[in-house]
């Protein structure tokens, strides 16, 4: 094959790279599935993906010993891997052995011998190393300055699959099941349609996030963040939440203080994903005007999060029924949230709103039938959602 022959080939390899791995979420799954194709594409025996776990400051990966998958670490700045995080720099070695970063301990443990290694960083978008490719034994050969442009090219997009990955990783399934059981519980007391009120949150944040023009990342994190909004209503007294008529001026005052409970209950957690339901849950009845509570934010002071969701969750608060008020119908909750284009809501959100309002009408009449047609099993049956 000629070099032309040869790269045509590998640039078409390239072309599917990129859509057959963005769409994997599971990064033990993801690294094992780049890792395969990036074998073909370089024409070697083994590819390495190692990921930075800022946590450990380790590289961790995955090796293959007989059909056992085994997780590897290695501390940052040890080993070739280890240097091409800590430094940046590409390495192309043509004797492992012969080289002074190499370290025999991954060898051992697999019974393998590397001979030739090309390790690459990983970097983001923003140019921060995320991880290390390592390719090793070329079948042919030492590797080339083809393979190194070629290796840093599908580095680039990995690495975006493998950061939304880490974001789904960051918590755990049954972690989010857990959060989504709490929230269910904290407003269960107030809303007999709680698990539903919750996704309709979820989903039509995230439709909002997307027709505002948010990143993905960005879309998933208000996904699973928003259902957290009223968590702090776990703090307020059953007096107040299921009084079935108008609040006093001072229970209201006292109801207000659920988005300072929420805000607490969440801004301790390390997690991205809690952070963003912290600034959601302390801002969603902030008002784009600056009339809102608790802190009186105007404007863009207000996080994005918290604008997307504070239009949800009054458009839905509308055409749910509530122990204060019957249900809207969804035109005439529209109307509303249109009414506020300015005032209580920015008027971005709202025109995003408007876009993807055939949309979030599918989602509602979807649960509204749900609930009128089997009212009995509907809790269940969305419990099984989260
Ligand atoms: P929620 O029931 O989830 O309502 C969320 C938001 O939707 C409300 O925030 C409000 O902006 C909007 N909303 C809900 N129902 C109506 C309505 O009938 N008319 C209008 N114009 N807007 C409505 P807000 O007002 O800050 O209330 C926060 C929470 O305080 C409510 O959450 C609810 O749990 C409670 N709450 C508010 N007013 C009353 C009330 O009169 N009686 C009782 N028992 N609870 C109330
Ligand atoms: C190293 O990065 O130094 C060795 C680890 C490996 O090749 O898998
Ligand atoms: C109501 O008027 O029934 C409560 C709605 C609100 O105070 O925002
Ligand atoms: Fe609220």
């Amino acid at each position: 094959m000629t070099r032309a022959e040869d790269l045509e080939k590998r640039l078409e390899l390239l072309v599917k790279f990129g859509g057959s791995i963005s769409t994997e979420t599971h990064i033990h799954k993801l690294i094992e599935l780049i890792a395969d194709q990036v074998k073909t594409i370089l024409a070697c025996d083994r590819c390495t993906v190692f990921v930075i776990d800022r946590h450990t400051n380790e590289l961790w990966s995955q090796v293959a010993q007989g059909m056992q998958h085994t997780e590897i670490r290695i501390p940052y700045g040890r080993g070739i891997a280890g240097h091409v995080a800590a430094t940046g720099q590409v390495m192309n070695i043509t004797d492992a052995y012969g080289d002074a970063h190499f370290n025999q301990d991954t060898d051992r443990l697999t019974g393998y011998r590397t001979q030739t290694i090309l390790a690459v960083p990983l970097r983001n978008i923003n140019g921060r190393i995320i991880g290390v490719f390592e390719v090793i034994n070329k079948l042919a050969g030492a590797f080339n300055k083809d393979d190194e442009g070629i290796l840093q090219l599908l580095g680039s997009i990995a690495s975006s699959a493998i950061e939304n990955a880490q974001l789904y990783e960051s918590l755990s399934k049954s972690q989010l099941e857990t959060i989504y059981r709490l929230a269910v519980t904290a407003e269960y007391r107030d809303q007999q349609d709680t698990a539903i009120h919750l996704r309709h949150i979820s989903e039509y944040s995230a439709l909002l996030a997307e027709s505002v023009g948010l990143p993905q990342k960005e879309i998933e994190n208000i996904r699973y963040a928003s259902p957290l909004h009223d968590i702090g209503k776990v703090g307020i007294a059953d007096a107040i939440l299921l009084k079935p008529g108008k609040l006093t001026a001072d229970e209201f005052e006292e109801m207000k203080k659920h988005t300072l409970y929420g805000a607490k209950i969440l801004c301790n957690a390390e997690s991205t994903l809690l952070q963003i339901a912290c600034k959601i849950a302390g801002s969603h009845h902030e008002k784009y005007d600056g009339t809102g509570y608790p802190a009186r934010l105007r404007g863009e002071q207000i996080p994005i999060y918290a604008r997307i969701v504070s239009v949800v969750d009054v458009f839905d608060a509308l055409c749910m029924p509530r122990v204060y008020k019957p249900k809207w119908e969804p035109g005439r909750a529209l109307e509303y949230i249109k009414g506020e284009s300015g005032k209580a809501f920015d008027p971005m959100v709202v025109d995003a709103f408007e876009r993807v309002y055939d949309q979030v009408l599918k989602i509602y009449s979807l649960s509204d039938a749900k609930t009128t047609v089997i009212p009995g099993i509907t809790r269940e049956i969305n419990r099984h959602n989260y």
